[in-house]
């Protein structure tokens, strides 16, 4: 089934490479909703013939135009025709969006302001609007330029990044605003990823919350304070779906799921970009790396992608929708390649998808170098190419490569690149600088006061750092540390590491503000017991010079705590993927623990890190362990809380953390198999012979299949139960959730629950909600999740949780390549952890059959039966009526 819906895909992929990648390839005016009835050929014929017949109409480069704005009717200055209100879809594209994602770069004035700016500008300074240096510390190669303030001046560039401070961005603002031919200031970008001056945990940790207010809070924050300083735009969130342990930027993302990766990708638009982006401390997000870019194949950071269209839009395409469709201003182009073509020049996606399926009305920035990285993908030869093909796709704006500045020139003097194709690249950029009122106030305020990390701004960080920090284990109780232990043993090279406290993007984030485990536990043992303290090693040091002293404190103390892991800017974040997680951060840390475990004293592993680690040689050894990943300027305040009891964990995995490195890529959601191994087979004993009733599964001979934590999981100081989940309705007909064109209703199911903590304790917990789909065209995860909600209770109180699930929630994936509904089963679990046990079932059930006309002509058997609907396996299954046809009677 797989293997079809691939073939279409590539097909339409080809058809858009080739040099139709100047035209869109939706059929003008058709209402064909794409097969009715006959075989796969004949699709993908339907599908060729509708791009030639487009071909023949004069349509821009990359189809460009803003006509799916409701503001406008033509793109000004051309004949071209918008595209029809309600294109058809076809195999591999869902339901247009008619309306624009975000409302105001819709607006009929704003783009009035731009249409008029637009016809006054020279080709070279809207090409300038197109350019992008880095104005600061690089993270990758460089361009060599500097004369930026004389580039400034001619209009030869849009946006300058790694720019920061008021004073800093006002000079180079100044320079646009007084001396550039038309004063159309600079927007200024930087990668605030979990903070700006005030650091939060990293997105990694703040998905550990699952709590999208409190994300959205500290977005809030971050645009603030960045927007204070003259920065209006952040490259973030970044929603790459991550389920590869060894990519070093899953530290940077929401970790393995879709589904959570959208409600948090949704949480940091909205903080940052606020109610409307025209309000002075709303900044631009820019959803990233679009698209795939989490998937790279080994966990090597800016590798390959491969995979199915099925794949890419049930599991890697929802998150940045989700993100786009909460009003995202921005995109940033990654640096893949998708399926045999770079990200950065792929149509499919940055045109098909982002802009007719989506309908997104902001800009597509490349990411740092990625359009002169064409070359080195070897689908350019020269950096013409490399522009060329770039801005076809739909790359609006070029990122440290100066390419559109030295090569577009050419290309619209020659004829290549239209000028309304390069008109609407520069029309998505000024509307984005319009919407965020930097024509109106261009310049940050000099005179505000510096910034300080006031008690607001670190209660704010402490109580999310408190909700993003798991329990992975607390065996015996060491957990939570009695207040009366008289010697504390500290040890480990992350307990006193301030810049490790702020992870793997710090932006401004000052070293001198973060709080390390040291500084808060001296602070809150005071004189009433004693904090002894030994490195005992470096991060990623070889030497055990230190070992004999983290023994001695390690016997002298009550307990241990131990703080390992990973040095936040060099093992983690980009370019940052490790073959090995076995140990923390060295193999040396994991001597250190082996050493300190030998005083015989309980141990508590406090883990500062970014990629999930492989444990299975530290578990046994520590009675606790906490994953703290980075948790930003109050980590160690927020660490010493939890540990203490003062505040209780309530934090769930964001990703499965894996038994062995070979185990990757791991994840919860996979599909099932024919061969699934038996739930009763201990999975931990190797099938000793060909014969033995252990062996043929879809398993390892040397390694579980399970994580050692799985996704979801995380512990707390009291217990939850749940009871068994309710549904308002056990089936329901396929018609009151999906249109006949496949459009949601309203309708939706009631999912109840009834959690109780049962524990001694108040507590939150993290109610899951999860559906196994069965009976589909296509198979389906054999779990994924589709609702959670966190449950606070006091030490015995009960709540009833309701999850509604509608279209949005049921819908997967179908052999049509098509979110969409079919009637199928639902196993629906509702738990605290990816493995919740406790299920209800629901179905959706085909509507009855209309009558079949009475057949003129019986078929030959076997081809078309009787009444002369299509054969049965070619019908899309949400289309198959509720009994197949009969098989025609010879007479
Ligand atoms: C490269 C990274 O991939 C991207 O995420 C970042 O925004 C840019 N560099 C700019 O720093």
């Amino acid at each position: 089934m797989k293997r079809t819906a691939r073939l279409v895909f590539l097909a339409t992929t080809a058809a858009l490479s080739a040099p139709s990648i100047f035209t869109p390839a939706l059929p003008a005016q058709s209402t064909h909703r794409g097969p009715t009835a006959g075989s796969q050929s004949a699709t993908m014929a339907t599908s060729a013939q509708a791009t030639s017949t487009q071909q023949a109409a004069p349509v821009p480069l990359n189809g460009q135009t803003t006509a799916q704005n409701p503001a406008q009717t033509t793109v000004p200055g051309t004949q071209i025709k918008p595209p029809v209100a309600t294109p058809a879809p076809f195999r591999g594209m869902m339901q247009p969006q008619r309306t624009p994602p975000n409302a105001q770069l819709a607006d009929k004035e704003l783009n009035e302001k731009v249409e008029k700016l637009l016809k006054e500008l020279s080709v070279e300074e809207k090409i300038g609007q197109l350019s992008q240096y880095s104005g600061g510390s690089a993270t990758g190669p460089g361009t060599g330029l500097t004369n930026f303030d004389t580039m400034i001046a001619e209009g030869r560039i849009g946006s300058l990044f790694n720019v920061a401070g008021a004073k800093e961005t006002n000079r180079f603002q100044r320079i646009a605003m007084e001396k550039s031919p038309h004063r159309i200031p600079l927007i200024f970008g930087l990668d605030i990823i979990h903070g700006y001056r005030t650091e939060f945990p990293v997105p990694l940790a703040m998905a550990s919350s699952w709590d999208p207010e409190i994300v959205k809070q500290a977005a809030h924050t971050a645009a603030v304070e960045a927007s204070a300083e003259g920065l209006r735009w952040t490259f973030s969130p970044m929603v790459d779906v991550s389920r590869d342990a060894r990519w070093g930027r899953i530290v940077e993302s929401a970790g393995e799921d879709p589904f959570l990766s959208s409600a948090i990708g949704r949480a940091f638009v909205q903080g940052y970009q606020g109610k409307s982006l025209s309000d002075p401390t709303s900044i631009a997000a820019c959803v990233k790396h679009f698209a795939g870019y989490g998937a790279a194949e080994a966990g090597r950071d800016y590798n390959t992608t491969d995979m199915s269209e099925y794949t890419l839009r049930g599991v890697y395409l929802p998150p940045y929708k989700a993100a786009i469709d909460a009003g995202a201003a921005t995109v940033m182009s990654a640096f893949n390649s998708l399926n045999g073509v770079p990200a950065t020049a792929n149509p499919y996606t940055l045109f098909r998808i982002l802009r007719r399926e989506w309908n997104f009305q902001g800009f597509v920035v490349s990411d740092w170098t990625a359009i002169k990285e064409l070359e080195a993908h070897g689908i350019a030869n020269d950096d013409e190419t490399a522009a060329y093909k770039a801005f076809a796709a739909g790359v609006d704006m070029d990122m440290q490569s100066n390419l559109y500045n030295t090569q577009l020139p050419e290309l619209v003097k020659s004829g290549k690149v239209p000028p309304q194709a390069l008109d609407e690249a520069v029309r998505r950029i000024l509307r984005v600088k319009f919407a965020l009122g930097l024509f109106d106030r261009p310049y940050a305020d000099e005179n505000a006061p510096a910034y300080t990390a006031t008690a607001d701004k670190r209660e704010q960080a402490r109580k999310t750092a408190e909700e993003s920090i798991i329990l992975l284990k607390n065996h015996g109780g060491v957990l939570p540390l009695r207040k009366d232990l008289k010697t504390v043993a500290l040890i480990g090279p992350l307990a006193d590491s301030p810049s490790d406290m702020l992870g793997s993007w710090g932006a401004k984030g000052n070293a001198a503000d973060a709080v390390t485990l040291r500084a808060a536990l001296q602070q809150r043992l005071g004189n009433n017991a004693k904090l002894v303290y030994a490195q005992g090693t470096d991060i990623t040091g070889n030497s055990d010079a230190g070992f004999k002293d983290a023994i001695k404190a390690a016997k002298s103390a009550d307990v241990v705590i131990l703080a390992l892991g990973e040095k936040a800017d060099t093992q983690t974040g980009e370019a940052a993927s490790r073959a090995h997680l076995e140990a923390p951060g060295s193999e040396n840390q994991q001597r250190l623990l082996e050493a300190v475990a030998t005083a015989g004293k309980p141990i508590v592993l406090v883990l500062f890190n970014g990629h999930p680690l492989a444990l299975t040689k530290s578990e046994p050894l520590a009675g606790a362990i906490v994953e703290a990943w980075y948790p930003g300027i109050e980590a160690g305040n927020a660490v010493a809380n939890l540990l203490y009891g003062d505040v209780n964990f309530s934090a769930k995995l964001p990703v499965s953390m894996p038994r062995s490195v070979g185990q990757e890529p791991l994840y919860y959601a996979q599909l099932p198999t024919g061969r699934p191994a038996p739930p009763t087979l201990d999975l931990s004993v190797p099938p000793t012979q060909d014969t033995d009733k252990t062996k043929y599964f879809s398993r390892y001979i040397d390694e579980q299949n399970s994580p050692l934590y799985p996704f979801g999981y995380g512990l707390s100081y009291t217990t939850f139960s749940y009871s068994q989940p309710t549904i308002s309705e056990p089936s329901l007909l396929l018609s009151k959730l999906m249109t006949p064109r496949g459009s949601p209703t309203d309708e939706r199911i009631t999912v109840g629950v009834d959690v109780k903590n049962t524990g001694s304790v108040a507590g939150t917990d993290v109610a899951q909600l999860y559906l196994r789909i069965t009976g589909a065209s296509t198979e389906q995860p054999v779990r994924m999740l589709r609702g959670f909600e966190r449950v606070t209770l006091a030490a015995g109180e009960s709540k009833h949780v309701e999850f509604k699930l509608g279209f949005d929630e049921l819908a997967f994936i179908t052999m049509r390549n098509a979110l969409a509904l079919e009637p199928v089963r639902y196993e629906i679990y509702v738990g605290d952890s990816s493995e919740a046990v406790n299920k209800a079932e629901f179905k959706i059930e085909a509507d009855p059959k209309p009558v079949p006309p009475k057949p003129m002509q019986p078929a030959p058997a076997g081809t078309t039966p009787a009444n002369g609907a299509p054969l049965p396996s070619l019908v899309p299954q949400g289309a198959q009526p509720a009994t197949p046809p009969s098989t025609p009677t010879p007479k």
